[in-house]
């Protein structure tokens, strides 16, 4: 079952087309992907990983003129303006042409940020990210969104900006805390569920070793959920269609990391969305009781929630409303029509939601 994964590459093509290499000890790759034009290359990191990034600089100096780093907060913190525009500031000092390049090395908040500034410094400059959460290296890096923050929400200001290549050293995911892993793991459960039902049998059948970032199984996975993710957005790269899969349990998700004001990890956040998504398709008659009950059992394995306060709902549904209006649409969510196979339910009434809510939620605040 396991794959060798001394180096699996995966092209993303279409209008943004690049290479992700997966493996591990993979990083001597990064002057290929960052590629012989540039002299001077900068290398975005947060703080959690500055060790990483001293022993990545070194290993570059050999081959560019100069290889700066610039440390950035870590988690949220670093999609803000004023850290958008200390980058801008480092390059600028070091006279940053179009033909150098940025690496973003860091969970999903570094890449999302990397990513903003390569897509602005001289209207965009070559880009490599380096993931180091798993969150990150199924979801964040690979797929070409950018951004920041502003005051008004969350990715508000970005631009679809591919990179030139993804590098993805599973190594990193050893010196992961178990909650990060566990919580990036949701990102690849809903792979399979919108798409590869084999990651679903996978973690069924190898529960320790998927949770084992240094098992076959654990790469398996981590390589199954990317070529997912670089399926959809090599078909649709802005998002115009079939993208919005990739939002299977992000609905109520985002709604439920703004109730808790991101202080929980995203994964967890849409764990508990996937359960609701996967009630709501039962109610709609897709989904049978023994797939609802697939996606807790699954979930609840990883040590995924699965459920969320009663009282809660009124609260999640105006922000979830708030967001529908933010984005000019109608409230949407991605349900399953079976499993593996997505689709978008749009304009529910209120009542089905709430019916759908109330299958999910614990009786009192826990
Ligand atoms: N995280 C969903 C997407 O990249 O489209």
């Amino acid at each position: 079952m396991t794959e060798e994964l001394a180096h699996t590459r995966i092209e993303v093509t279409g209008e943004s087309a690049y290479p992700i290499i997966i493996g591990r000890s993979v990083l001597g790759e990064l002057p290929r992907l960052v590629g012989e034009r540039a002299k001077n290359i900068l290398i975005i990191h947060s703080g959690s990983v500055a060790a990483y990034a001293e022993s990545m600089r070194t290993q570059l100096q050999s081959h560019y003129d100069q290889v700066l780093v610039a440390e950035v907060p870590d988690a949220e913190a670093a999609k803000r303006v004023e850290v958008a525009a200390f980058c801008w500031q480092v390059l600028g000092q070091a006279d940053f042409t179009r033909t150098d390049a940025i690496i973003g090395l860091g969970g999903g908040a570094v890449t999302d940020l990397a990513g903003f500034v390569a897509a602005t410094w001289l209207r965009g400059v070559t880009l490599v990210q380096v993931p180091t959460t798993v969150l990150a290296m199924v979801d964040a890096s690979v797929g070409g969104k950018t951004g920041i923050n502003t005051a008004e929400g969350k990715n508000l200001v970005g631009s679809f900006y591919a990179p030139s290549g993804v590098l993805i050293d599973l190594d990193f995911a050893a010196s992961l805390p178990e909650n990060e892993v566990r919580a990036g793991l949701a990102e690849v459960v809903k792979c399979g569920f919108i798409a590869d039902t084999d990651i679903l049998g996978i973690i069924e059948s190898h529960l320790e070793d998927a949770l084992d970032t240094g098992s076959g199984t654990f790469a398996e996975l981590v390589t199954r959920a990317v070529r997912v993710k670089a399926h959809i957005v090599s078909a649709d790269f802005k998002e115009a269609g079939q993208r919005e899969f990739l939002n299977y349990g992000h609905t109520l998700g985002h709604a439920i990391e703004h109730a808790e004001r991101y202080q929980w990890r995203h994964g967890a956040a849409i764990s508990i969305g996937m359960v609701f998504a996967a009630e709501l398709g039962r109610l709609t008659g897709s989904l049978s009781d023994e797939d609802v009950a697939r996606h807790r059992r699954i979930l609840s394995s990883l040590g995924l929630p699965v459920s969320y306060p009663q009282g809660r709902w009124p609260g999640l549904l105006a922000t979830m409303q708030r967001d529908k209006k933010a984005r000019a649409g109608m409230l949407r969510f991605v349900v399953l029509d079976a499993i593996g196979k997505p689709s978008i339910l749009a304009g529910t009434d209120d009542s089905m939601l709430f019916l759908a809510y109330q299958e999910l939620s614990s009786p009192s605040e826990s």
